[in-house]
């Protein structure tokens, strides 16, 4: 099976950009946090969208999730880098990732803020697929809601290809001939 970006993007680049300006706005009436963690290396282009459409002079750091065991997508196990060097005690916590899908990595990962005495975790993704949902986790702040599709560009990737594309588009299969 080979795959293709769609002809059209699922989000035009400049829908991303009116949303993203509008998430930031109501992250910060809502949510005054003390602390951006962004996941890796999904979510680099939306916390760099989303941070300078904030105006308050926010601290920022970046973790990588890995999953094992699986391909494309996470599934039970889910751990993180460098979470030990963080410094998330009695401070308000704002994760963000690229797309919430099974939900097991931002599940695992809000628990372990939590377990590092984080005062407050919330979370942000500029994608939602509810249908592919297999632990209960919901974002407190989402950009857009999809459908069960995968959904490249913009960061978001398929073996590492795509990520700097400024749309999303979805990969498609190509039936091969018998
Ligand atoms: P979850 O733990 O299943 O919620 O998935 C989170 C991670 O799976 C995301 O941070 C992405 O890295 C990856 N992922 C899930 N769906 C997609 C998709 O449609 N396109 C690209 N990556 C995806
Ligand atoms: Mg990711």
């Amino acid at each position: 099976m080979s795959r293709h970006l769609s002809e059209k993007p699922l989000l035009e680049a400049e829908a991303i950009q009116k949303r993203v300006a509008g998430l930031a706005v109501e992250i910060e009436k809502k949510y005054p946090c003390d602390l951006l963690v962004g996941v890796l290396t999904g979510a680099f282009i939306f916390v760099a969208d989303l941070v300078r459409q904030m105006n308050s002079d926010l601290k920022l750091a970046f973790i990588k999730a890995e999953s094992y065991g699986c391909s494309d997508t996470s599934c039970g196990e889910v751990r993180f880098t460098d979470i030990k060097k963080l410094n998330v005690k009695d401070k308000r916590i704002l994760v963000i990732d690229d797309i919430l899908d099974t939900g097991h990595t931002l599940n695992a990962l809000t628990k372990v803020m939590q377990n590092c005495g984080a005062s407050s975790v919330k979370s942000c993704v500029l994608l939602d697929k509810p249908s592919r949902r297999e632990v209960a986790f919901e974002a407190d702040f989402k950009g857009f809601v999809i459908d069960n599709v995968f959904a490249v560009g913009y960061g978001l990737d398929y073996a590492d290809n795509y990520r700097t594309l400024p749309a999303i588009y979805t990969l498609q299969e190509n039936e091969e001939p018998l």
